[in-house]
């Protein structure tokens, strides 16, 4: 672990050792050393890159170049001599069966017909059928089956080592627990693929970040590698992960078994996975034995890169024939049976022109960066938000410089660094404003947040920005009461606070002109309608900090009226499921406020549904109201399903891991590692079947 001012520090000295030449660095070898091995913890610990790939190889390069001069200054501990490098403290290494290599690059069509000349050069036939597949971005896996059973994922760590991520693997849910292989004489299999995250949920994952002050992830594949290292096993389910395998790097047969037919080439061998109910994507591989068609194919391939569900940053050309493969083997860095052909970078480079800060729903202030309209990926980009102060700080980004953005998918645009070697001395730093640019009271900062904050409840951005999203889709879906006409209301006085939406003074709105008598009709009927929404809305729309769509509903279906919260406490609160201290500090400073209570006596009044009926919902009483259980092992009185259902109906709750949040976990038989945990944390109620009918009939 580091601490920010070294984390500061290092990050500094490596961008000064990037501009300096080899022989310059000889006397600071220790130095580059703690450099490179922090790039490395920041890159495979912590999933956040702070140098670009040219960046750390360059730094590498110099490090070894040193070392070759003076061997005698070799440390063990030294980044080149490193073999499991940058392993989670938090998940075990593992070595792999085989070395998890890399690929080669292609950039063209010249770089494919070379490479195409070697393979036949190399396995000695000019007739080799190529399959060509996406090269997906994400994060690398390896999983093994045993009779059968899915018993291992690790991560690909160094290649040689990787990290046992077998617990959060489990939770993909595109990924089989178990697999009949037995059936094909196979004992065990490993297979290697891609850990992906679906673009619409990334997008919405950043989505919930920004609202959250927190800057957006850059790409699907920090989010897939990150999520795949996170503690909390039933948080990776909401993050919409998915697998895609494209290889089987192994297998043994079972005594006097033979090798079944279809492993003979790569594409029969995914389709027979494919069969068995593995992710194997098929459907985007495609047989070749031309390279000219192969060539043809990628361009046409890159055109609709967008239209993926995943993020896919080339494609894999790959020798068909397993034999061939074998015939050709590979170096210790990639296989010589195959190579990336790497897609056109989403990048551009602009000038930054000026900074404008803007204020949020919560007040956070954003700082956007405004520059020279440049169109990358199809789409012209002229404005980058960049998040927040310590974005700016960190990218030492400033006005008038030669900024890199970058833009991974569909997803918004960010600045990935400023060229420094384009500067010339015009540049000027950004100055964070020390008032709200909008009703200017002096901004304040939480010590442990990222974003400085207008905490004037009543700032007119702020207020507009409030009604918007009360009124927006997700919330009481008010059609057509989008932020242009809330501010054009709000300017108009007709709109000051969110219950004004249901007393709007429809002659004032008639005259000011701009709305037909349909339109008015339509804005009426969305209002009215949405009195009717259910609580989950409301509390959403309310926009509580923290709060967002999941929490909104948990908390709704914990209650019969809104007005209860007034009485809750934190550990009340912290008792639902998926609701840390945070959310629950930021609720029960909600309801403390009287303004706020005065909004809800409002929207009372005004004939808005604050009350749940918990149809199809749990219900808000029971003797196990805010007790949550968790039932694993199998279970022989009753189907798991049932006993959550009966878990449910007296107000329990279930969770899907042992965490410190759980009350009681029901062990049937042959119950694993969640009953291990439970022992482990010491704080678990851990029942039988027989006790938990005992509890329930209570
Ligand atoms: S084949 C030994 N096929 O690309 C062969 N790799 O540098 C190695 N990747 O991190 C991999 N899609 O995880 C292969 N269809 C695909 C792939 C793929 C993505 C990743 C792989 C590795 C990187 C290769």
């Amino acid at each position: 672990m580091y601490t920010k001012e070294e984390e500061k520090a290092f990050y500094e000295l490596a961008k000064q050792y990037l501009n300096k030449e080899v022989d310059d660095l000889a006397g600071s070898v220790d130095e580059l050393r703690n450099v490179l091995n922090y790039a490395d913890w920041k890159y495979y610990v912590q999933s956040e890159p702070v140098l670009a790939d040219a960046e750390y190889d360059s730094l590498f390069k110099k490090l070894v170049h040193i070392e070759e001069q003076h061997p005698e200054i070799i440390t063990p501990d030294s980044p080149t001599q490193r073999v499991a490098k940058g392993l989670s403290e938090r998940f075990p290494a593992v070595s792999h069966l085989v070395p998890m290599l890399s690929l080669d690059n292609t950039y063209n069509a010249e770089d494919l017909t070379d490479w195409d000349r070697k393979c036949r050069e190399l396995a000695g036939t000019d007739e080799i059928e190529y399959c060509v597949e996406p090269k997906y971005d994400g994060a690398s896996i390896s999983l093994i089956y045993d009779d059968d059973m899915m018993v291992r994922g690790a991560t690909r760590g160094d290649g040689v080592m990787g990290e046992d991520v077998t617990i959060n693997a489990r939770q993909i849910r595109s990924i089989p627990l178990s697999a009949k292989l037995h059936s094909f004489g196979i004992k065990q299999m490993e297979i290697r693929g891609e850990v992906v995250i679906d673009k619409v949920f990334f997008e919405k994952y950043n989505e919930q970040r920004i609202a959250e002050g927190l800057p957006p992830l850059a790409n699907p594949r920090n989010a897939a590698s990150g999520t795949m290292r996170i503690l909390d096993p039933s948080e990776i389910r909401k993050r919409g992960l998915s697998a895609v395998l494209y290889s089987i790097s192994d297998y043994t047969l079972l005594p006097g078994a033979e090798r079944p037919a279809e492993l003979s080439t790569h594409f029969d061998s995914l389709k027979w996975l494919y069969q068995l109910g593995y992710p194997a994507p098929i459907k985007e591989m495609k047989i070749f034995r031309r390279i000219d068609d192969v060539i043809a194919y990628c361009a046409e391939f890159e055109q609709r890169r967008d239209s993926l569900q995943y993020e896919v940053d080339g494609l894999v050309i790959k020798v068909n024939s397993y034999a061939l493969q074998d015939k050709m083997g590979m170096t210790s860095h990639h296989p010589r049976w195959a190579v990336a052909y790497k897609f056109k970078a989403r990048q551009a480079t602009s000038k930054l022109l000026r900074v404008e800060f803007q204020v949020g729903r919560v007040g956070a202030i954003t700082p956007v960066a405004k520059i020279e309209p440049v169109p990358i990926g199809g789409v012209t980009v002229s404005s980058v938000s960049l998040f927040n102060e310590d974005v700016i700080k960190e990218k030492d980004v400033r006005v008038g410089d030669t900024v890199i953005v970058e833009r991974a998918g569909d997803v918004i645009p960010y600045i990935v660094k400023p060229i420094v070697e384009h500067r010339d001395g015009t540049e000027t730093v950004i100055e964070f404003p020390t008032a709200c640019p909008a009703c200017k009271s002096l901004l304040e900062k939480q010590p442990e947040e990222a974003a400085w904050r207008c905490i004037n409840i009543g700032c007119p951005v702020q207020v507009v920005e409030r009604i918007a999203h009360f009124a927006s889709k997700d919330a009481m879906d008010i059609r057509s009461l989008g932020i242009t006409i809330v501010q054009k209301f709000h300017d108009l006085g007709l709109l000051p606070d969110i219950p004004s939406i249901y007393h709007i003074r429809w002659d004032e709105v008639q005259k000011m002109g701009g709305f037909g008598e349909k339109s008015v009709q339509n804005l009426k009927s969305a209002i009215e309608q949405s009195k009717k929404q259910p609580l989950n809305r409301v509390i959403f729309g309310l926009g509580i900090r923290h709060v967002g769509e999941t929490t909104a509903k948990t908390l709704a279906s914990a209650v019969s009226h809104i007005k209860e919260f007034y009485e809750w406490d934190i550990e009340k609160l912290s008792a639902l499921p998926d609701i840390g201290p945070k959310v629950a500090t930021s609720v029960i400073d909600f309801f403390a406020r009287d303004e706020n209570k005065r909004t809800i006596t409002m929207l009372e009044e005004a004939g808005v549904n604050l009350v749940n009926d918990h149809r199809g919902q749990k219900p808000l009483e029971g003797a196990l109201v805010g007790k949550t259980f968790l039932f694993t092992g199998t279970l022989s009185q009753f189907k798991r399903s049932d006993a959550e259902a009966m878990a449910e109906a007296k107000g329990g709750a279930i969770l899907s891991g042992v965490s410190s949040k759980l009350n009681y976990l029901v062990v049937g038989t042959d119950a694993g590692s969640k009953l291990e945990k439970a022992k482990k944390l010491g704080t678990v109620n851990i029942l039988t079947e027989q006790e938990f009918l005992e509890l329930i009939s209570d």
